[in-house]
């Protein structure tokens, strides 16, 4: 890697330390990631806050840096997600390069209940973990191996919107012919995983252009590009056509108006798997749900968030 030889030449670092909300965290650790922070270490975790260190090369770019920075966490509250006001942000200069091979621990694998994982790139698979060449039709009982290059779009599987949604879908069977809408993307995450269990084909949309670069790089990674048909498109609107599971990890603000509409573009007993729901907003979501034909199956909780599946009636 080009950064080591930086780091053998023993050169000065800039130490960036940020405490942030819990639900924060992940966005803004790939977030540094994605740019070029060569060392990104946890140094504490508890059930409130994070403390995120990232280290960048000492140089003329280190208040540009900051600035975006502080720009990318003033974004945060629009995908739902705690900002400036839950979060601190000091710099030092440091010489020590003992996180040099600690980074990356940053981005453990995630183990979702007993058949995914879901790992980065650069992470070696033991023996006993699901190995790269049984990419494929991975439907059955085996496990599913989801790999992820954190990028700066949301989900890396470690978010519990995410996690509930991975749960949600990871529990419903595939028989090689369904079509899948997946509204809000980000890293292509839920794309990959319903591919994987063998969807015939996702449309996967997303407003943000940067989540479907790599939403897209995801997809070559994971060897499923041919079974999904990337978009960017806000909501439901330039979508066509009837679908047997439409999934929407976004935020209530969003999920709520699109209730109505959800089941046009569903088939008879087609389901629906719902997150970025607050404990708070989880019934407001559930009673437009009734109201508009759905039968709740599951509502799954972690933490202050909810995920629900539902299914349209006849
Ligand atoms: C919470 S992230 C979920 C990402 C990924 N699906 C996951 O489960 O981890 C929400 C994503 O929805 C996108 N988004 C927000 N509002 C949207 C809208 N109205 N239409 C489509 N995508 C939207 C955001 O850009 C973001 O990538």
């Amino acid at each position: 890697m080009e950064q080591k030889s930086f780091l053998q030449t023993g050169g000065r670092w800039t130490q960036v330390k940020i405490k942030t909300a819990i639900a924060s965290a992940d966005a803004i650790a790939n977030y540094l990631f994605d740019h070029q922070a060569v060392g990104l270490e946890i140094q504490e975790n508890n059930d409130e806050y994070s403390t995120l260190l990232a280290y960048f090369p000492q140089d003329d770019l280190t208040t540009m840096r900051l600035r975006n920075l502080r720009r990318f966490i003033a974004k945060l509250p629009s995908f739902g997600l705690p900002g400036e006001e839950s979060i601190t942000i000091e710099m030092r200069a440091y010489d020590s390069q003992d996180w040099a091979n600690s980074w990356r621990s940053a981005f453990p694998p995630q183990e979702i209940g007993d058949h995914v994982v879901v790992a980065p790139t650069w992470h070696q698979m033991e023996e006993d973990e699901p190995q790269d060449d049984e990419l494929g039709d991975q439907s059955g009982t085996e496990k599913i191996l989801i790999r992820l290059d954190p990028g700066m779009a949301f989900g890396t599987g470690h978010h519990p919107t995410t996690r509930l949604s991975l749960h949600l879908l990871s529990g419903l069977s595939f028989k090689g012919r369904e079509i899948v809408a997946d509204i809000g993307t980000g890293s292509g995450i839920l794309s990959i995983l319903a591919v994987k269990m063998g969807a015939k084909k996702v449309i996967a949309l997303d407003i943000d252009e940067t989540a479907l670069n790599v939403a897209e790089h995801n997809f070559v990674v994971n060897g499923i590009k041919d079974h999904v048909d990337l978009r960017q498109s806000e909501g439901l609107v330039n979508l066509t056509g009837k679908f047997h599971l439409i999934i929407s990890n976004i935020v209530s603000q969003v999920i709520l108006p699109m209730i109505p509409s959800y089941p046009q573009y569903l088939r008879k007993g087609g389901k629906l798997i719902l997150s970025g729901i607050l404990d708070s907003e989880s019934q407001t979501i559930r009673t437009a749900l009734r109201d508009h034909g759905f039968q709740c199956l599951q509502v799954r909780q972690q933490d202050e968030w909810v995920g629900i599946l539902a299914q349209k009636g006849n």
